[in-house]
């Protein structure tokens, strides 16, 4: 990620010398003070554009104008914000996005935005916002091409005017957070975008105890005859067709006692060919984003640990990669699970729910106060929900109240699914425990039954992100490939975590 400078000062945008300055902009609403003095200074320049219709103030639109001196910044960003009763967090988030993008494609190094226009209840969080969605919006996954001579293009600094003196530590504070937050959901894209020969398990273990080092974390990884003798039976079934041997990271922050411990797992398949039951070709490129619950665990870790977040956290990495070989599973094979629990393996297809029971099962050993677990699990919550809101199933309305909460905070949304005992009836098995797969019917509740089996009575929430952790296209600020998902919303839930209830 390209280091782009965010600061903070104050001023306003008619005094105010700069090379691009952003002038925000609502459908059929009266121009924003600022806006009215830059439209005098202008001759009526943005006031016609507005009149004749040339320019609609839509989300997302912008327009170019150049000043020629009549006001000290050189050119203004005319941009639209829609409705103004319909502004919100993440529109502002859009829309800083789309300035700086195109100030960077301009060739621009510096652009300036007005916060007194656009703050939303909180200077903080209206900061927080516009930081994030300008270094979201501004990712690029460069590491493999040669860049063309405008894709050199970066900006260099973000500069924020707050009104007055009184509102500056505020806007800091949203700023620092929102850098440390869209850097950690930037980390999560590059590893979901790294291609599946590089982002191997022994590469997401050296990442985590990279990360655990510079945090100050403490990593301990199983692999080979330990992973065997701690009973990681779905780890290994999935893991043992590859030459790149599977494996489990623990990461902890905090210790025990320092407010809840929260334990976080997420699904680490480096590439899901399907294994033996093999998945057709088309598309199958993308399944080296199914390791995007593991980067998201890792991301958000990364990021909790930087704001100090008063809590004792473990984060498990389930890490194999799903190939067919002489040394794959095989449909029809009986698997045990750590914790006792033999699966059929129908297809072995369906092994994310194999590595995450696991990690469930052991999270187990830390007694945690909750528990939630992060999967690109099911094609079929993609059908249901499509990329716009991840999947959620749990045994704890007090922990699914939460997330949905610091979803709609975070704009990072889920949605629930039901997980009614009914559906245990779906992956019965008549010669083991349970099979890892039903009759194709209520797909994304069968892989959470699946999980089920391995929490006992925690509070767990699971979250299928097959749809969200990935994007096929280009949005407002995320591009085609891994989007991050989840960073945003573990962070703002544990971020804001309170003693969680004793009962679930
Ligand atoms: N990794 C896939 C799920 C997936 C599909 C993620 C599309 C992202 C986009 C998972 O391992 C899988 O293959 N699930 C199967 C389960 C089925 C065989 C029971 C599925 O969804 O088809
Ligand atoms: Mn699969
Ligand atoms: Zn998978």
């Amino acid at each position: 990620m390209a280091k782009i400078k965010v600061r903070v000062k104050t001023g306003t945008l008619h005094k105010e010398p700069c090379e691009i300055g952003a002038v925000y902009l609502f459908e059929q609403s009266p121009l924003s003070p600022v806006a009215k003095v830059l439209d005098k200074a202008l001759g009526r320049a943005i006031s016609n554009l507005l009149k004749k219709g040339e320019f609609k103030p839509g989300l997302n639109k912008s327009y170019l104008l150049h000043t020629y001196g009549k006001v000290p910044a050189k050119r203004l960003l005319l941009l639209g914000l829609g409705k103004k009763k319909d502004l919100s967090f993440d529109k502002l988030r859009q829309a800083t996005a789309t300035a700086a993008r195109e100030t960077r494609d301009l060739g621009l190094k510096g652009l300036t935005l007005p916060l007194y226009p656009i703050v939303l209840n909180y200077v903080s969080k209206t900061s927080q916002s516009v930081v994030e969605g300008a270094l979201l919006g501004l990712y690029r996954f460069e590491r493999f091409k040669h860049p063309e001579p405008e894709e050199k293009r970066e900006l260099e600094t973000v500069t924020l005017l707050v009104e007055g003196a009184r509102q500056l530590g505020e806007a800091k504070r949203g700023v620092r957070r929102g850098e440390t937050i869209a850097e950690a959901a930037c980390f999560t894209r590059d590893l979901v975008n790294l291609p599946p020969n590089e982002a191997t398990p022994d590469m997401l273990t050296r990442t985590a105890r990279d990360a655990a080092r510079r945090l100050g974390l403490k990593v301990k990884v199983w692999k080979g005859d330990a992973l065997k003798k701690l009973g990681m039976g779905g780890i290994i079934a999935v893991g043992k067709g590859s030459s790149n041997p599977p494996q489990l990271v623990a990461l902890e922050y905090g210790t025990r006692g320092r407010g809840d411990t929260v334990a976080l797992v997420g699904k680490g398949v480096t590439f899901d060919s399907g294994g033996i039951s093999i998945k057709p070709s088309r598309d199958m490129d993308k399944m080296k984003g199914d390791m995007a619950g593991a980067a998201t665990v890792l991301g958000a870790i990364r990021a909790l640990a930087r704001l100090k977040v008063p809590l004792h956290i473990i984060g498990l990495l389930p890490l194999a990669e799903n190939m067919p070989s002489g040394t794959a599973s095989r449909p029809g094979d009986i698997i045990t699970c750590l914790g006792g629990k033999t699966v059929e393996i129908i297809t072995t297809d369906a092994e994310g729910r194999l590595i995450v029971g696991d990690a469930l099962a052991y999270a187990r050993r830390y007694k945690p106060r909750a528990m939630i677990d992060l999967a690109t699990l099911t094609g079929a919550c993609v059908v249901a929900l499509g990329n716009t809101a991840t999947g959620m199933l749990g045994n704890s309305e007090e922990l699914k109240k939460r997330i949905k909460e610091a979803g709609e905070a975070s704009w990072e949304r889920v949605w629930e699914l039901p997980l009614w005992d009914d559906y245990d009836e779906l992956i019965k098995s008549d010669i083991a425990d349970m099979k890892n797969a039903g009759p194709g019917v209520a797909g994304a509740i069968t892989g959470a039954c699946f999980l089920k089996k391995f929490v006992e009575d925690y509070p767990w929430v699971h979250l299928d992100i097959a749809g969200t952790a990935w994007a096929d296209k280009n949005g407002p600020y995320w591009r085609e490939g891994g989007t991050g998902a989840g960073v945003r919303l573990l962070v703002e839930l544990l971020s804001g975590w309170s003693k969680f209830p004793a009962k679930k």
